[in-house]
């Protein structure tokens, strides 16, 4: 198989010049330069799936904003992380994501460790704009050490890849439709009938929120070891 050439890009992003390498996302190349853009299905050393839209931006000459995660960047272009379009459109998805399921953080394991609730502190989200829908899903508490609550969950997907990419388990899924959606192990078996499953909790670490977590713990010893993935891929890519 012929390698696609890597070529070196020149571009802006909030009118500083930048420069990444063509196989480079916008969003790399933005925390190349310590330029910040809020994310929240996207965890380094995981592949991208641009699903939730927190990371879009706007790209001089296009009408629609696109994600930073999985846009490739390309030479000359003019990219802007915030604006009160994106702002406004970054509230509206959060505020989303506290609406489908249940959120009272107050009452929640990883109160004061979740990136849905300092995301929502970050961007001043003070109320949500949309009507709660007050799903119910059931906890799955069958496993000796975690439990996965569905009523948590906000989609990203990111237990399911690094079950996959890093684990190499592949023990996780999405089951079900629209607002039904939920995370299942295997073919919908309790956690603790996993075959797949190796009890390694990298999806635990990863959770942005409290849908997987530690079993028998308090809100102040919950730890969540999200870094965790970066380390792994970056020992890994040495070896
Ligand atoms: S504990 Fe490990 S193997 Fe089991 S579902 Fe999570 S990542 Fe996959
Ligand atoms: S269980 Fe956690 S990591 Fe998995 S999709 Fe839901 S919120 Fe994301
Ligand atoms: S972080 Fe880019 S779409 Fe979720």
């Amino acid at each position: 198989m012929i390698k696609e050439k890597v070529r070196v890009k020149n571009f802006k992003i909030d009118g500083v010049c930048v420069t990444g390498q063509s196989n480079q996302t916008i969003l790399e190349v933005a925390h190349d330069n310590d330029i910040e853009i809020p994310t929240m299905c996207h965890l380094r050393g995981l592949s991208n799936v641009g699903s939730c839209r927190m990371c879009i931006v706007e790209i001089e000459g296009r009408h629609e904003p696109i994600p930073s995660c999985t846009a490739k960047i390309k030479e000359g272009m003019e990219v802007t992380t915030s604006s009160p379009r994106i702002k406004a459109a970054r509230e509206m998805i959060l505020s989303m994501m506290f609406s489908e399921r249940s959120h009272t953080c107050s009452t929640c394991v990883v109160n004061g460790d979740c990136q849905l609730q300092s995301k929502s502190v970050e961007l001043e989200l003070g109320h949500s704009f949309t009507p709660y829908l007050n799903q119910r899903f059931e906890v799955d508490a069958s496993h000796k050490n975690f439990v996965n609550d569905p009523n948590r969950c906000i989609l990203c997907t990111r237990c399911i890849r690094v079950c996959d990419e890093i684990e190499g388990a592949h023990a996780l899924d999405l089951f079900g439709r629209g607002l039904n959606t939920r995370i299942i192990h295997d073919m919908d078996e309790p956690w603790a009938d996993s075959t797949s499953c190796t009890s390694c909790g990298k999806c635990v670490y990863v959770c942005p929120t409290g849908a997987l977590y530690e079993k028998d713990i308090s809100e102040e010893e919950v730890v969540k070891k999200r870094e965790i993935i970066t380390e792994l891929v970056k020992n890994r890519g040495q070896r």
